[in-house]
């Protein structure tokens, strides 16, 4: 297969806005399917809210509006589509429904991602026609700034079509992670879930507010997390030796362990510190008015970045 051109988007939420952004972005032809037909409408404010800052850290000049397709017929969007990318909502059940109608309609050698957030592809997969096409192409919101998307196989996926994933999300900027083998909740969200399931702990212990929990990463670790990741961090925190001293200070403290597995019950009164919490943090501002903060810290920071990075890796 060529470079490719022609992408569906099935499911268009958050996520499935940001692969259509960045896609357009990137002079791919977009065909977008969701369930509720109404949602062209809301797509297009999307693109129109995200395109300054999009267009600033890719260096583009134009978004040719004409390569957008909306279709009311899941049929017709995957008609002409080499690559699927799927973004309904997070249940297994409704995926292994969907892909297999996907796999039905679409062109047999596509390839088809599911943005799934930690579902195993063999399964998602097992009703699919030719599933050896299908792989996990999980994204990080906002899809059309984050570079991170990692790529999970299935037990019966071929190389090939890995491969010409990776050199799909290449052409549209992103940085592929190929994880070896599938596994739940792949490798971000792990991470991702540990810390959300303390922090959870925390509130519901009462120890702190979700502001006071956000100041506690945002100034700290977050701050040296946009450019390393934990263990290269670690590796600093050891002095003149490293990751060595590192372990030898802070191992034993591993036996204690400051952290519990298990997350807490969700209860109201847990749901509701969360709700108002970050209710609180907004300060009386929309969704998008923060988004529209965050996505130019991104651009920002993103530039950056570069300049670091370079020395690093
Ligand atoms: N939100 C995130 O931060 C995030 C990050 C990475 C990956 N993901 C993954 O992306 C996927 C989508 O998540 P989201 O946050 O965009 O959800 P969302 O609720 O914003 O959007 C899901 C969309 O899927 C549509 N849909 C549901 N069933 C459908 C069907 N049978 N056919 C067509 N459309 C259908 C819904 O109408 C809705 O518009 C999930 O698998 C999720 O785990 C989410």
């Amino acid at each position: 297969m060529q470079n490719i051109k022609k992408v569906a988007v099935i499911g268009t939420g958050v996520i499935g806005a940001g692969w259509i952004i960045r896609c357009l972005s990137h002079n791919k032809i977009v065909y977008a399917f969701d369930k509720d037909i109404n949602l062209k409408k809301k797509l297009l404010s999307e693109i129109k809210r995200t395109w300054p800052f999009v267009k600033k850290l890719f260096n583009k000049k134009k978004l040719n509006i004409k390569n957008f397709h909306f279709f009311t017929s899941i049929e017709q969007t995957l008609k002409d589509a080499d690559f699927i990318q799927e973004c309904a909502t997070e249940n297994y059940s409704l995926k292994t429904k969907l892909i297999s109608t996907i796999g039905k309609y679409a062109k047999s050698n596509s390839i088809i991602a599911s943005s799934s957030s930690g579902l195993l592809p063999t399964r998602i997969y097992s009703k699919c026609k030719n599933p050896e096409r299908g792989i996990i192409g999980h994204p990080f919101n906002p899809v059309y700034l984050l570079p991170a998307v990692e790529i999970v196989p299935g037990k019966i996926t071929s190389k090939k079509n890995l491969n010409l994933a990776k050199k799909f999300y290449k052409s549209i900027s992103m940085n592929p992670i190929m994880v070896k083998n599938e596994l739940p909740g792949y490798l971000s969200d792990r991470l991702q879930e540990a810390l959300w399931r303390e922090g959870l702990h925390i509130i519901n212990e009462g120890y702190a507010t979700t502001e006071e929990l956000d100041r506690a990463i945002e100034d700290g670790p977050g701050l040296r997390w946009s450019l390393m990741g934990t263990f290269l961090t670690f590796h600093l925190a050891g002095g003149k030796t490293g990751m060595k001293h590192m372990l030898e200070q802070f191992g034993p403290a591993l036996k204690l362990p400051w952290t519990k597995l298990k997350a807490p019950k969700l209860s109201k009164k847990l749901s509701s510190r969360l709700i108002s919490g970050t209710a609180k943090q907004a300060k009386g501002k929309s969704v998008a008015m923060i988004s529209n903060i965050r996505d130019q810290y991104l651009v920002d920071i993103q530039k950056l970045r570069k300049k670091y990075e370079k020395k690093l890796r």
